[in-house]
């Protein structure tokens, strides 16, 4: 059974189609990467699938437990986790309390107590490489070192499923060398399935196992990387907004 199940997902704004009629299976332990051009409902998506958004249509399944009409909170419960683009992490505390915040309200089963949740904290920190900062105030952190702290705090949460939306945009090679590690290694060890929006071509290319394009809300092809890449309809998307795909970063 895939642990993620869309059938036919909408989400309208004011009567526009932001995500128009998606349908597809995430099978377990896999990178799924999403990708598409600017405005082609990915973030949405993923909006909807974390209870952001409310569906206007459809329904959204992880690990055969229908989630499309509960609440965020609930959501994250089920054991979804979620990065968003901006990290907001709270400036009074430490590395270390903000990654335990996550572990005390997203995870399955309930709220963790406080001395609990700081060891999920640091085993977060700890695979993410993150432990030697873990006593800093978090406004010391730069902005590449606060997404990682935004993805210790998801991960605290144990989620069985991540969603991970652009954590790589606007990074220097080395930082992204350095994410693209820390990805890998945490669907390699934390037994999470990662869904992953992402615009910057060279790192979908290396870590994806499976690839689906978006456009104008709709699902226009998936497969293999390799496959994908090479898809005339892709490149036309592409194209569309003037940047080609296989150029390592289409409108980043
Ligand atoms: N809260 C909102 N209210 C109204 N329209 C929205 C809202 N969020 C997104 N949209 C619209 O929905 C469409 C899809 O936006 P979305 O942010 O999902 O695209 P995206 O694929 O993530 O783009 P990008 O690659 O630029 O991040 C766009 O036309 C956008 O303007
Ligand atoms: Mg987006």
């Amino acid at each position: 059974m895939p642990i993620l199940e869309l059938r036919d997902v909408r989400k309208h704004f004011g009567g526009l189609p932001a995500v128009d009629g998606v349908t597809l299976d995430v099978d377990r332990g896999l990178i799924y990467a999403i990708i598409g051009p600017n405005g082609a409902g990915k973030s949405t998506l993923l909006k909807t699938i974390s209870g952001m958004h409310d569906a206007t249509s459809g329904q959204v399944t992880v690990d055969g437990v229908d989630i499309t009409a509960m609440s965020a909170h609930a959501i994250r419960q089920q054991g979804i986790g979620k990065v968003l683009q901006t990290p907001r992490p709270l400036a009074s505390l430490s590395v270390r309390e903000n990654a335990a915040l996550g572990a005390m309200f997203g995870t399955p089963g309930g709220r963790r107590g406080e001395r609990e949740a700081l060891v999920a904290a640091d085993e977060a920190l700890e695979l993410v490489g993150l432990s030697d900062r873990a006593h800093w105030p978090v406004g010391q952190l730069n902005l590449h070192q606060q997404r990682i702290l935004e993805l210790a705090r998801a991960l605290a949460g144990q989620p069985k499923l991540l969603l991970l939306d652009e954590v790589m945009a606007g990074l220097n090679p080395g930082e992204l060398e350095d994410s693209m590690a820390i990805v890998r290694r945490v669907r390699d060890s934390a037994d999470v399935t990662v869904v992953w929006v992402e615009h910057v071509m060279r790192a979908v290319t290396a870590l994806a196992d499976h690839v689906a394009v978006l456009n104008f809300g709709q699902l226009l092809v998936h497969g293999t990387p390799d496959v994908v890449m090479r898809d005339d309809r892709v490149v036309e998307a592409y194209l569309g907004q003037g940047a080609a795909v296989g150029g390592g970063g289409a409108g980043a």
